[in-house]
């Protein structure tokens, strides 16, 4: 059945000029774009979005990277939204990332990784809600 993911698209890419490749990407592998924004986070609410990262080493580097600039969040849907989206966008670390996969091809590091993806259904949601009302899901 059909369900939903988060993503977003990181500063490094958006800087970079990625947006537009990403998501003819996104659109071409089936994924139809729920809600997206353009949007900064600060510090703290970077620190807020992996707080579940927050015993681990990378943390405070991924709170500066994550509000060093302007990032792009969507929600998507597809039939087995987490589970393909995770496949489009490759290992966290580029270095392990598939060919033709969006990391492969944008990615700079295990950090300035490109692009986010849920990993679970429960996750998907409460990502999605951390940046977009309800009334912004179309
Ligand atoms: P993401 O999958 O969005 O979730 C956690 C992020 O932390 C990850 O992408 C990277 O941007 C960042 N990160 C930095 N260092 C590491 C690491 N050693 N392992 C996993 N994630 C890391």
């Amino acid at each position: 059945t059909t369900n939903r993911t988060f993503t977003m698209i990181k500063p490094d890419a958006v800087a970079e000029g990625h947006t537009g490749a990403i998501t003819k990407m996104i659109e071409e592998a089936g994924f139809r774009i729920v809600a997206i924004k353009k949007t900064l986070l600060t510090p703290e609410r970077a620190g807020e979005f992996y707080a579940v990262h927050s015993e681990r080493p990378f943390y405070n580097d991924l709170r500066n990277y994550m509000s060093s600039g302007a990032i792009v969040p969507m929600i998507l849907e597809k039939e087995n939204a987490v589970a393909d989206f995770r496949t489009l966008i490759g290992a966290t670390n580029p270095a392990q990332a598939a060919d033709g996969t969006i990391r492969k091809l944008f990615a700079k590091s295990i950090e300035a990784n490109a692009i986010h993806g849920s990993d679970s259904d429960e996750n998907a949601q409460i990502e999605g809600s951390f940046f977009f009302a309800g009334t912004e899901q179309f």
